[in-house]
């Protein structure tokens, strides 16, 4: 459904001292995978959710959606129904006058009709928490709240794939919780086509949670497998400036002393990095 071959992307390709922020990246991505990437900061992520749906144009390789290449303009159109992409920043996405018109005015432009857009408005802010904030104008939310708007609208389109870009680095932990839980839930019920989900993320928690996790580095894959097989390698993921969750820092730290290459001091259990 995802076919991306040598995608190379450069902000300034003409200057003279360019440097490339995606070096060769080749990737499939199944219809109805869930996936979580992570990665240090510059490192791509973000970019990367970009060239997904076309808003940047690879500078060589390509990018498929179902089979269209971003390259081509008159694909732009159709790749963007496929795909909703729930921005890092929240303000930069949000152009309605409330809450409740900001998920009306996706569903308006899918052309549906009054009884059915009503009926997805409500369930979407009941789901999401936000049915006393109906009538607020988006700016005077907190960013949390805004943040959790800004996933409702694009959730309640019911694109065939969805990109979070850090939806929760704004949110309490109630509120991951509940948006990582929402999100498996539409996974499950989603099934005809079936939701493929790509989260970007800086909490290894989350990542658990998903199929298959991307760990990203200077404009690479450097890392694609399960999350549980990803964190036994704590060594290399703490090398490029990321953690694992506790459970596998403990159980890391133990094989370690089984082996003698650590002693039984405290300073050196979860040592500060
Ligand atoms: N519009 C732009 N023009 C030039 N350089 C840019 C632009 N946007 C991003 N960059 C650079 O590209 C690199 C990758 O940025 P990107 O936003 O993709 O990283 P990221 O992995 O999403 O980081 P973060 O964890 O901070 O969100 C950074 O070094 C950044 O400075
Ligand atoms: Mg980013």
């Amino acid at each position: 459904m995802i076919e991306i071959t040598d995608l190379h992307f450069s902000y300034n390709m003409h200057a003279e001292n360019d440097t490339p922020i995606l070096t060769g990246i080749n990737l499939n991505i199944q219809s109805g995978e869930s996936v979580a990437i992570m990665g240090a900061n510059g490192s791509g992520k973000t970019t990367f959710a970009r060239c997904l749906n076309g808003l940047l144009i690879p500078t060589n390789g390509s990018v498929k959606i179902a089979g269209l290449e971003t390259t081509q303009p008159d694909n732009l159109r159709q790749i963007r129904r496929k795909i909703g992409m729930v921005f890092q920043n929240p303000e930069n996405q949000i152009v309605s006058t409330t809450v409740e018109r900001e998920i009306a005015f996706g569903l308006e432009n899918l052309g549906l009709d009054y009884e059915e857009m009503h009926a997805i408005v409500e369930q979407t802010l009941k789901r999401f928490d936000l049915s006393k904030y109906r009538e607020h104008p988006p700016h005077l939310l907190s960013g949390g709240e805004m943040q959790r708007l800004a996933v409702a609208s694009i959730v309640a389109m019911s694109p065939e794939i969805i990109i979070f870009d850090e939806p929760t680095s704004l949110l309490d932990p109630a509120h991951c919780n509940m948006i990582v839980k929402l999100i498996l839930e539409l996974q499950q019920e989603k099934t005809e086509p079936p939701l493929t989900t790509i989260f970007i993320t800086q909490f290894p928690y989350e990542a658990l949670y998903f199929n298959r996790l991307l760990v990203f580095h200077q404009g690479r894959i450097y890392l694609d497998g399960s999350p549980a097989d990803i964190f036994l390698k704590r060594d290399e993921l703490c090398k490029i400036g990321l953690e694992v969750p506790i459970e596998f820092e403990i159980n890391d730290y133990l094989l370690k002393l089984s082996q003698g290459q650590v002693s039984l001091n405290p300073s050196e259990f979860l040592p500060i990095r």
